[in-house]
């Protein structure tokens, strides 16, 4: 047994779980009239209601219990204090610092780290002005009018979602393309009807050896040559966002376009960094800073709100809830906006990639679940795709439902079917439909005896499925800002109960081996027999159909 599931909280969660699961939250909306006002808090523009979830007060007690018998408020001391929590890289983790908009001093290794912040934020700015305002030309005088960026992971993922999610605050001069697949087929149909004059590449990559960016990032080099640029204009028209300056430089971005980040950013964290300047073209350099400001609204709020109105301490004990007491292995995001729509891949990666563990920070096997599944897509949508199985599916999975009242430019009669679909679904996930309630509706429709019979099991929701509701009034900047900042600090708590570090990837460095292994044995001049055999039978096989 782990430390974790012998702590007497742990085990009082078991207990507590087993005495309340047969209970619906039906009957405690009725019994309790305040249990809305109890379940809900808002924090930095953000609403968070999470009644519609199988708790009572003594489970969130109970709970929060278990965050503090893990120390989970000296974790996250130690988090903002820059000290190495990411223990098997030996790194601090400080993208709170990227946003730390009090500009109060972050100490590393005895040096303020904000100077550099702010000097990488500055130089970030007015390069993104200049290219807006079109100061910053390609090397014919030409204006920009298409970034690409070129990244993949954390160095695409948060780009690309927020310059969607703000596409009503994004500049209408310029158009913006996202490249991450090495896939020819995504960087072919993006750079198609581009002009080399009038395009900017972003080659985003922390480590400028990830081998996916760096091909697509050769490829735009090569296209641009091809299509009329020469060498010496690749200074107008390359740009990187990197922790490794000298890789970028030996690529031939002139250090002028470099935009410097550092090993204490993790990529999955690192929208705030350099990696956000595509953003900063996009928002411009104060629509920036609004993003970073919301951010650092959360960072306060969850560095200082007591545990049980901190919004994400409360997330995060809710997903600790399902997956390690209710067995779920599953979690939905469901934003009911259409710009949001790369909020549920982006926050796949947050989740999985930063607590998907089974060693424990000490070096042991966990014997426990980890990081449910996180998935969803945009509402109303997914309504008619997946929900099925949320309503009336074997096992529950627990969703969040996130939503803006307000969306800029929507016209007000889509925007109020979007809110309705909004509250009707977590309503109907909860309230369920009993059979008394279906029978008397088929009797209403004059069905005969055998019909109904046979129809009723079908038509019956057993309910009791939990949610959450995130509401905020309009999706601006500085919400953008809080609402990411919210989830990355609840995945820091959840990997804090579960002890595993949050801020590394071992698991995918093998895959990434293999595939340099393999690469060679496409083309070696006899079949290949180093793997084992399904894996020799396809290599050959790809072999044979290439002729
Ligand atoms: O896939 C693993 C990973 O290291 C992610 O953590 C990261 O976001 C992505 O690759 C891209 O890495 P880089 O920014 O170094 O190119």
């Amino acid at each position: 047994m782990s430390k974790l599931t012998e702590l007497p909280q742990w085990k009082a969660l078991t207990d507590h779980c087993h005495a309340i699961s047969g209970q619906h939250m039906r009957d405690w909306f009725a019994a309790d009239q305040d249990r809305f006002e109890t379940f809900s808090l808002s924090a930095c523009g953000i609403f968070l209601d999470y009644s519609k979830n199988r708790i009572t007060g003594e489970t969130m007690d109970r709970l929060f219990d278990l965050a503090r018998a893990v120390d989970v408020e000296d974790w996250r001391g130690r988090m903002f204090a820059g000290e190495p929590v990411n223990t098997t890289e030996h790194r601090a983790v400080l993208h709170v610092a990227l946003r730390n908009r009090a500009n109060t001093p972050v100490m590393l290794d005895g040096e303020d780290i904000m100077p550099g912040v702010n000097d990488v934020l500055a130089r970030m700015g007015t390069f993104a002005d200049a290219v807006r305002d079109g100061t910053w030309t390609g090397a014919t005088g030409k204006r920009i009018t298409d970034v690409v960026n070129i990244g993949v992971g954390g160095s695409d993922l948060g780009p690309n979602m927020v310059v969607e999610a703000l596409a009503p605050y994004v500049t209408n001069d310029i158009r913006f393309h996202f490249v991450s697949n090495v896939d020819s087929a995504h960087i072919t149909r993006t750079l198609a009807p581009l002009s080399w004059e009038t395009t900017l590449f972003v080659v985003c990559s922390k480590t400028f050896t990830t081998h996916d960016t760096m091909i697509n990032a050769q490829t735009a080099r090569a296209w641009f040559v091809d299509q009329g640029g020469r060498e010496q204009d690749i200074a107008a028209h390359f740009a990187a966002a990197t922790a490794n300056v000298a890789e970028a430089d030996a690529f031939g971005i002139p250090s002028a376009n470099v935009f410097e980040f550092w090993d204490w950013v993790g990529g999955r964290f690192s929208l705030w960094s350099a990696v956000g300047v595509t953003i900063a073209i996009a928002l411009g350099a104060d629509g920036f800073v609004r993003l970073l400001t919301g951010a650092h609204a959360m960072d306060r709020h969850f560095a200082e709100a007591p545990l049980e109105r901190n919004m994400p301490m409360i997330l995060a004990m809710l997903r600790v809830w399902y997956t390690n007491f209710f067995g779920a292995t599953s979690h939905a995001l469901i934003p009911y906006a259409q710009n949001l729509s790369g909020f549920p891949e982006y926050f796949q990666q947050g989740e999985m990639e930063s607590n998907g563990k089974q060693t424990d920070r000490d070096g042991h096997p966990v014997d426990y679940a980890t990081a449910p599944i996180t998935w969803g897509r945009v509402g109303a949508d997914s309504q008619h795709s997946f929900f099925q199985r949320l309503h009336q599916g074997t096992s529950f999975v627990p969703a969040d439902f996130i939503a803006a009242v307000q969306c800029e430019g929507s016209i007000a009669h889509h925007q109020d079917v979007l809110l309705a679909n909004f509250i009707a679904q977590p309503e109907a996930l909860m309230v369920g439909k009993t059979e008394a309630r279906v029978r008397a509706e088929l009797e209403q429709q004059g069905l005969d005896a055998d019909a109904l019979e046979a129809l009723l099991p079908h038509k019956v929701f057993l309910g009791n499925r939990p949610s959450n509701s995130v509401l905020f009034e309009r999706l601006d900047p500085e919400t953008m800002g809080a609402l990411i900042a919210l989830y990355e600090h609840s995945i820091f708590v959840q990997g804090v109960v579960w002890n595993v570090n949050s801020f590394d990837q071992w698991g995918v460095e093998l895959g990434k081996e293999l595939a340099k292994r393999v690469l060679p044995e496409f083309t070696s001049a006899e079949p290949t027999t180093k793997h084992d055999g399904s894996t020799n039978g396809l290599i050959n096989t790809i072999r044979k159909l290439r002729g």
